[in-house]
């Protein structure tokens, strides 16, 4: 079915500008940006988005590291996106990452690690609505 996920690319991918480079593995992976934005996370949102991992012993440089630059927030739709998303994105450490995956490729390490994706179609609802309204996803 054709589904939707949530996407960020984190502030070590923009600082590099590779906005458009991560964009274009996204889209060749077969996922289309319905919603697109360029933001600086304030300290709230990010303790927010995160808060599943508050008692993790990584959850301040977390946090630190997701407000220290702008990230792009973005809606992403295709078939099976939550999946597809998660396969092009590669493993959370980019030592365990598939070559030909977007954090293989560009990530710095498992925390600066380029991109964020949702892991259930449950989460993807739960994001999505964190950073966008309804009226800003344009298919
Ligand atoms: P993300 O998919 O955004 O979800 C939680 C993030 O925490 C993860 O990507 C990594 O950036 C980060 N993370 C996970 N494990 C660690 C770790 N052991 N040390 C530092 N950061 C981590």
């Amino acid at each position: 079915a054709v589904t939707r996920t949530f996407s960020i690319i984190k502030p070590d991918a923009t600082r590099r500008n590779l906005t458009g480079a991560v964009t274009k593995m996204l889209e060749d992976a077969g996922l289309r940006v319905v919603a697109s934005k360029r933001i600086q996370m304030t300290r709230e949102q990010a303790e927010g988005f995160y808060a599943v991992h508050k008692e993790r012993p990584f959850f301040g440089e977390l946090v630190e590291f997701m407000i220290s630059g702008p990230v792009v927030v973005q809606v992403l739709e295709g078939e099976d996106a939550v999946k597809r998303n998660r396969d092009v994105m590669g493993a959370t450490n980019p030592a365990d990452a598939d070559e030909g995956t977007i954090r293989k490729t560009y990530a710095e390490s498992i925390e600066a690690n380029s991109v964020h994706g949702s892991d259930s179609d449950e989460n993807a609802k739960i994001e999505i609505d964190f950073f966008f309204n309804e009226d800003e996803l344009v298919g």
